[in-house]
């Protein structure tokens, strides 16, 4: 049997369909498809999709987010935001969703004035919290009924 190939590129408006029906089966968290557009456009180098023999099979999209922007002292471009990710369900712990976060990490270290990344987990989400605090994301604090059914989510950030 032949060995998979799996590799981890930015994502192209041509992966939007498999992005979005891997966002519906693994997630609760589901947007428009206007929005996963916008998001994949504007975003493409600081997110990620993850193909198995040039198959997507998961995909993590990151926004950089501008924060403390004043008329006098502009600070842009200071986070990057974790905003989705997913993995196939008969692709995970084979280290996809570890090997895609690497690579958004690497790539927005290089991009100049981000000082971290932050995210959203639900608290019962033990695989991506274990995930994250392997990539040495610390938790930062509780946002109490963060999502819609009303789970408290923790804010994880990862500091540069
Ligand atoms: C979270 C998710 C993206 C992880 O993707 P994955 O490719 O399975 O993760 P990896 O194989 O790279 O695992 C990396 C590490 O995370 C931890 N981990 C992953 N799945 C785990 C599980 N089911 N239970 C406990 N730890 C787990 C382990 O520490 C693992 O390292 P190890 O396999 O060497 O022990 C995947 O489970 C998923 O798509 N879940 C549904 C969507 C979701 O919850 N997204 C996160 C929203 S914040």
């Amino acid at each position: 049997m032949e060995t998979d190939v799996i590799s981890v590129r930015n994502p192209i408006i041509a992966d939007l369909e498999d992005i979005i029906h891997l966002n519906r089966i693994s997630l609760p968290e589901n947007y428009a498809v206007a929005y996963f557009i916008e998001l994949i456009k504007t975003w493409n180098e600081s997110s990620a999709v993850a193909l198995v023999n040039d198959k997507v099979v998961g995909y993590t999209i990151v926004r950089i987010e501008k924060s403390g922007i004043t008329p006098w002292r502009s600070r842009s471009k200071s986070k990057a935001h974790v905003i989705s990710i997913a993995v196939s369900p008969d692709q995970r712990r084979h280290g996809i969703g570890n090997k895609m976060m690497e690579f958004v990490i690497d790539n927005i270290g290089e991009i100049n004035g981000i000082k971290k990344i932050t995210l959203e987990v639900r608290i019962t989400n033990q695989a991506a919290i274990e995930m994250y605090k392997k990539l040495d994301f610390n938790i930062n604090k509780i946002l109490t009924r963060y999502y819609s059914d009303g789970e408290d989510a923790y804010l994880m950030e990862l500091l540069f």
